[in-house]
């Protein structure tokens, strides 16, 4: 057949400023009409985790189907991964299958092993560093309830070493954001997350700030964002992930430091009274739900651009 280029999406620059753009404008599309396009037809897309899920794993099987594909979900613990088999083994033949791959999975040069001899797109479903599928959700969200992406003012609260964190920074800077992140000392985003997405932000205009003052960071913000502080992998790292934390909840305190009409946001699964307490998460600016439905529509949209037939994806 006509070799088209083999395109990943292992972080958030992976895509173009364009591109992203066009991503969320067909994930827009997809929303409308759930069962309209079918660009997966006759594919098979799997998909692998290393990691518990429960909104990656809903949101990939339902929307492969609704393409027209076919999801073969595929549990890292059962599978021959489990037994050690070899990452670049387990994709040379995942590449005999199917059409795509995502996976959720620890270190990032783990998917980077996989995509390094994978002969289909390859998926980041969540890795330690990054879960860019998450912020393309995060950002469709921004916009339908913002109106605009460029010059909004995203500050995320917590981990600032954590996936969410990094991928806030790159993603936001790739769609024009001002994003700031506030961390407690010791869990500032690493100097390689950070100048990446400062490179990315002067493509776009956009900003990347860091802060340890939550009050500050918060003041005057668009969209307030936060996620756990154990991340998964995290769980007996030794650090206290709770004291250092405790300023930087997201709380009605906090939330009222922000611009009139701001929203909130969290990947989930919340930790209520913990990262973010119950009158926020269940309250009027809060966007989660939203957020988590709009996984549905913005990975469609990723898999059409990866591996779709570009006749049925519009
Ligand atoms: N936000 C998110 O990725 O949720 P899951 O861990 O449930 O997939
Ligand atoms: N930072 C969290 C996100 C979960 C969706 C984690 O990695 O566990």
């Amino acid at each position: 057949g006509t070799a088209t280029p083999l395109r990943h999406f292992l972080r958030d620059d992976d895509l173009s400023p364009e591109e992203l753009l066009g991503v969320l404008d067909l994930a827009d599309v997809y929303k409308r009409d759930r069962n309209g396009y079918k660009p997966l037809a006759g594919k098979s897309v799997a998909v692998v985790f290393e990691k518990n899920s429960t909104r990656t794993r809903l949101s990939f099987e339902v929307g492969i189907a609704q393409l027209g594909g076919q999801p073969v979900i595929v549990d890292g613990r059962t599978s021959q991964l489990g037994r050690e088999e070899t990452i670049e083994d387990t994709s040379r033949v995942l590449s005999r299958f199917v059409d795509a791959v995502a996976i959720r999975t620890f270190a990032q040069r783990r998917i980077d092993a996989l995509a390094g001899v994978s002969s289909v797109p390859v998926v980041n479903a969540l890795t330690d560093e990054f879960h860019p599928c998450q912020v393309l959700a995060d950002l469709q969200t921004v916009r339908e309830r913002l109106g605009r992406l460029t010059g909004v003012r995203l500050t995320y609260l917590g981990d600032g070493a954590n996936n969410m964190a990094n991928s806030l920074m790159l993603g936001g800077a790739n769609a024009g954001l001002h994003v700031t992140v506030a961390a407690p000392a010791g869990f500032a985003p690493h100097a390689e997350f950070v100048d990446a997405a400062k490179a990315r932000a002067a493509d776009t205009g956009a900003s990347i700030t860091l802060s340890d003052d939550p009050q500050a960071a918060v003041d005057g913000a668009d969209v307030l964002v936060t996620d756990t502080w154990v991340s998964m992998g995290q769980e007996n790292d030794g650090l206290d992930r709770v004291g250092p934390f405790r300023p930087f909840q997201v709380n009605q305190a906090l939330l009222d430091r922000a611009a009139d009409g701001a929203i909130v946001l969290h990947c989930l699964p919340a930790h209520r009274g913990w990262e973010i307490t119950d009158d926020v998460l269940d309250g009027p600016s809060a966007a989660v739900w939203d957020e988590a439905e709009n996984r549905l529509h913005a990975q469609k949209a990723l898999l059409a651009f990866l591996v779709g037939d570009a006749a049925a994806a519009v």
